[in-house]
């Protein structure tokens, strides 16, 4: 027996499907609206819009949890490994030895970009932002990998995307790199994912770099934290962009364009730039009231979620990462780990914060943990896009294979001029 609700308009009332998940709010479809009322919702933001069906990602704000195909955040995070996740997140269900040794294998020999890519990067000023390097490098992609760009093929876009998961943290790397003055470091096969990674950002042709395990460990669980996170911002763009049929590396290259937004995976980098400014904890209550003024554009960065009306799940794991790493290099009193601490511990007994349910989000602690690893601000928002990758990934296949779904074309309420007649120049 459908579910429906009634919606009663000046004229007609009207009975609309109601569709319910396996959790979660229960949706209104209104894909008949306009058809039969000649009218459109207005949702800007979609705080209250499904966009789709997904089987990858669930979030309950309110609880403050979130589930991958089902399993908890802090379970894969102390459990699995980030390429256990990405085939979980890819697949849908977590891979048997054979299946992760094999998944390993394809991903590890996949590693290197084409050689004739590395001129790309000398296209640009050293100076340029890692994520504008890392966003032509990825649509560039397109230009490389012609034989896995047919969206049509499940077989083509499986190689696609174990190359664009393979692949981004070697275009990360030698954005790092190329911004740094360094010479490009080649992945090697013999290492997992995180440590190539590390490998590839610090090693230099002068001596022999080992990889602290603690660390490459913590950055493999950092990754995961980061993987996916349903409807968000960029995923929605990618989403939008391969709804047009658009190439999966093209796809990929407009998720990290969003992403780079100081809202979204951007608050990272202005999270830390805004520990720095602060800069010390008698500060904080300045920064504080600025937060909360309204005529002051001033946000606490890696404060509040759209989502999350409780503690990110994430920032949870994140600041427990962020104490990992710091122990293990020694480094005792980081002045803005206490500013950080100070202002979390203020703004959860803040009547503004509470009141309006802002919690630290996963931009949080992050900052302070990739820069004790020795990345620079700018490369913040780089190992965002990174990890996220394989999120962007899964949704884009599965917005590929839903019978539901067909190109993006959002409407509007039109507010403009009137219909009126052409003025020649000569009479304005
Ligand atoms: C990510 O969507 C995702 O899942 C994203 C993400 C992912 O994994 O993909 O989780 C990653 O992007 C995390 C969010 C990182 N961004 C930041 O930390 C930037 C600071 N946060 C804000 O800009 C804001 O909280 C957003 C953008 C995250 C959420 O914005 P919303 O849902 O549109 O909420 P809002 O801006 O309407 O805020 C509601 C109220 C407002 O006050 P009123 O207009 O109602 O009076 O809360 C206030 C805001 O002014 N507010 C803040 C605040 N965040 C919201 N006030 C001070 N400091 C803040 N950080």
């Amino acid at each position: 027996m459908t579910e429906t609700g009634k919606l009663k308009l000046d004229d007609k009332d009207l009975e609309l499907k109601i569709e319910e998940g396996t959790f979660g709010p229960k949706v209104l479809d209104i894909a008949s609206l306009y058809k039969e009322s000649g009218m459109f919702t207005y949702d800007p933001g979609f705080t209250s819009t499904a966009s789709c069906k997904s089987k990858i990602t669930y979030i309950d704000g309110d609880a403050g949890i979130l589930l991958h195909r089902g399993y908890p955040i802090d379970e894969l995070a102390d459990n699995a490994d980030f390429l256990e996740v990405c085939y979980l997140l890819l697949f849908g269900e977590l891979p048997t030895a054979t299946q992760k040794e094999d998944f390993d294998f394809r991903v590890t020999h996949h590693t290197m970009i084409h050689e004739q890519l590395t001129r790309l990067f000398t296209g640009f000023r050293r100076d340029a932002h890692p994520m504008a390097i890392i966003c032509g490098a990825v649509g560039a992609m397109s230009a490389f990998y012609h034989d896995s760009i047919d969206i049509t093929d499940p077989h083509k876009r499986e190689i696609a995307s174990v190359r664009m998961i393979a692949k981004i943290p070697t275009i990360a790397a030698m954005a790092y790199k190329y911004h740094v003055g360094e010479p490009f470091v080649y992945p090697r096969n013999d290492l997992g994912y995180a440590a190539n990674f590390l490998h590839m950002c610090f090693a230099t042709p002068c001596e022999e770099y080992k990889v602290n395990p603690i660390l490459s460990r913590a950055l493999d669980r950092i990754f995961i934290l980061h993987a996916d996170h349903e409807q968000n911002a960029s995923t929605s763009t990618v989403r939008l962009a391969g709804s047009s049929g658009a190439n999966p590396f093209a796809c990929i290259a407009a998720g990290i364009a969003c992403l780079w937004g100081p809202a979204h995976g951007g608050a990272n980098e202005a999270a830390l730039n805004m520990l720095e400014e602060i800069g010390s904890v008698d500060r904080i209550p300045e920064y504080i009231a600025r937060a909360k003024d309204r005529d002051d554009p001033f946000r606490l960065m890696g404060f509040g979620h759209r989502v999350y009306k409780n503690y990110d799940p994430r920032a949870k794991i994140m600041q427990k990462t962020c104490h990992e790493v710091l122990g293990e290099l020694g480094i005792k009193d980081d002045p803005l780990l206490d500013v950080a601490m100070e202002l979390e511990k203020i703004a959860l007994t803040d009547e503004y914060f509470i009141e309006k349910k802002l919690y630290p989000n996963i931009d949080f602690y992050s900052g302070i943990t990739l820069k004790a690893l020795g990345f620079p601000t700018s490369m913040f928002t780089v190992l965002f896009a990174l990890a996220r990758t394989v999120g962007w990934i899964a949704q884009w296949n599965e917005m590929i294979e839903d019978p539901e779904q067909r190109i993006g074309r959002p409407r509007q309420l039109y507010t403009g001029a009137d219909k009126r007649d052409f003025v020649p120049v000569s009479e304005r």
